[in-house]
């Protein structure tokens, strides 16, 4: 069988090096089946219907990597390349054609130079544990990337990667000064060997479909000793649609050392101060200030004085501690929980997201708040994510991540639900499908474009096997990537002609017809 042929190949090639033997799980390990689910995030793809890989590696040396590449090829099977196992939509552990999962959980190891202010992560690393990492060496260091702790280097950098920091120092992958490749012929590649269109190509376009990237060479960026936190509820009997839509004018416009988030979610009637009466939705404000609280409040009053924000309101802290609080846990948590590996909830849903460059009338946000009343709209979340600041100043072209000028902010949706049943999945996809299509008038639109690391298979797909075109991959490349798309598939083209590297979404090569 190809399983039995792949095997043998993986044991034959790597005689050499450390045993790979007990780095390799199939269906009969007794281990196969915690390895596999350990990083799944979304559990919509954890269910016993979902096909499920061959064998799983998890690497612990370079040429373990090199062999499973060479053998996978030589036997027919396909690779799914894994870090954090965030993907919204399980591309990274799932495929409907035979396939092996290299899983890169022992790539984990980070490097900090703090003179220089750079550090080496690999992509294996959480988020979590490079923050933590960083903050251990000075309180003056952090870096610009994602939210949630458990998130995975590896998908996170290779698609972008936004967080609180992004108006002020940009995405994660503009951070990003050298890297470590293992392209389809096996080869182990830096910056400068791999050259500077696929060292572009990596920093935002996904990296799944040019190779394994097995580390980052990244900037660190300054933080103050002091940052300032705030989470503000606001209820629709306390202007919440008002205030949302100043929100619009002020949020990409002010300081870049504040990030003020919405947060959208059904308001719980039993929570102090929501009366059961038109207690639709609460809208939580939540921001991260790169000072203190004397200076952030002038700058509240200035610009959004209608949020009536007090100090009362703020908390000042380190760094370190902010990222721990707005991932929301309780202030005073310890940063060490940022090591722990599964930590996020773990959860059914599906996500699907915008961006928006001119205001939303209040009446088009007042369409929205009866669908939070409406049963799919029960947990379901939406979130708005400011831009402006230096990501105004970084050209669409820098690198494939394109979502730059002009964008004021971007919207994230989700549903989730906690028990497999697929009536409640079907309410639930009809749910965010119809808030979706309801948010089209007020979208960016030619393309209306989407964030790949917010993965969404609605947008379009890919043909199941090999050869797809790049007109047909088009309809959900463009929105990701806009005009980058065609250097993208001209960058694969070059380095995996015949396609090795695929998935739904993957870039399609200009080359390959087989
Ligand atoms: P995973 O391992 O699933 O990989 C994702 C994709 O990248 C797959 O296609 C995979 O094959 C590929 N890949 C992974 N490692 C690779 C490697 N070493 N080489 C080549 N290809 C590789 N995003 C954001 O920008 N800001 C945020 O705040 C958040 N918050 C957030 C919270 C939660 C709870 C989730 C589940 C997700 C997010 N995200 C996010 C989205 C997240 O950034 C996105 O899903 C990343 O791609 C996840 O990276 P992982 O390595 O964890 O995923």
């Amino acid at each position: 069988t190809h399983e039995d042929n792949f095997l043998q190949c993986l044991y034959t090639y790597s005689h050499n090096s450390t045993s790979i033997s007990k780095l390799v799980y199939t269906k009969n390990n007794s281990s196969y089946s915690s390895i596999l689910q350990f990083t799944i995030q979304n559990l919509r793809f954890a269910s016993n219907t979902i096909p499920k890989p061959l064998v799983i590696i998890t690497p612990k040396e370079i040429s373990h990597i090199q062999t499973t590449i060479t053998c996978s090829q030589n036997h027919g099977l396909q690779v799914r390349i894994r870090s954090g196992g965030h993907d919204f939509e399980g591309r990274s552990y799932v495929s409907d054609v035979p396939f092996v999962i290299l899983d890169l959980t022992n790539f984990r190891e980070i490097e900090i130079d703090v003179e220089k202010k750079t550090a080496w992560v690999q992509s294996g690393a959480t988020l979590g544990e490079l923050y933590y990492k960083i903050s251990r060496k000075s309180r003056n260091l952090g870096f610009s990337a994602g939210v949630c702790p458990t998130i995975g280097v590896g998908g996170h950098i290779s698609g972008g990667g936004y967080g609180n920091m992004v108006r002020k120092f940009g995405l994660a992958a503009d951070n990003v000064i050298d890297a470590h490749i293992i392209d389809v012929k096996g080869r182990f590649l830096d910056r400068q060997a791999m050259g500077e269109d696929l060292f572009w190509a990596i920093r935002g376009g996904g990296g799944a479909s040019f190779g394994v990237i097995v580390s980052w060479k990244i900037k660190l960026v300054h933080v103050p000793s002091i940052v300032t936190v705030f989470t503000l509820p606001k209820t629709l009997e306390q202007n919440a649609t008002k205030l949302i839509h100043k929100w619009q004018f002020v949020a990409s416009k002010i300081d870049e050392n504040i990030i003020i988030n919405v947060i959208l979610q059904r308001a719980n009637s039993s929570k102090k101060g929501v009366s059961k009466k038109n207690s639709t939705v609460l809208a939580l404000f939540q921001t991260l200030f790169l000072g203190g609280v004397d200076k952030l409040i002038p700058l509240m009053q200035q610009n959004f004085p209608e949020l009536g924000l007090v100090k009362e309101d703020c908390t000042q802290m380190s760094w370190i501690e902010s990222v721990v609080y707005l991932y929301g846990f309780p202030k005073g948590e310890s940063p060490e929980v940022l090591l722990n590996r599964t930590l996020a909830g773990k959860d059914i849903y599906k996500v699907k997201s915008d961006f928006v460059k001119i205001p939303i009338p209040e009446i088009g946000f007042e369409g929205i708040w009866p669908m939070f009343d409406e049963d799919g709209g029960k947990d379901a979340m939406m979130y708005l994510f400011p831009y402006g600041g230096i990501m105004d100043n970084i050209s669409e072209s820098e690198i494939p991540f394109p979502h730059r000028y002009g964008n004021l902010y971007q919207t994230h949706y989700s549903v989730h639900w906690h028990q497999e049943n697929d009536e409640v999945e079907k309410v639930k996809m009809n749910w965010i499908r119809k808030l979706y299509s309801y948010m089209e008038p007020f979208v960016s639109m030619s393309p209306r474009t989407a964030y790949i690391n917010y993965r969404d298979l609605d947008i379009g797909v890919n043909n199941k096997n090999g050869y797809t075109s790049y007109k047909k991959a088009s309809v959900w490349g463009v929105k990701y990537f806009k005009n980058n798309f065609k250097r993208l598939a001209k960058v694969k083209s070059i380095v995996d002609p015949l396609n090795f590297f695929r998935n739904e979404q993957s870039v399609p090569s200009l080359v390959s017809k087989g």
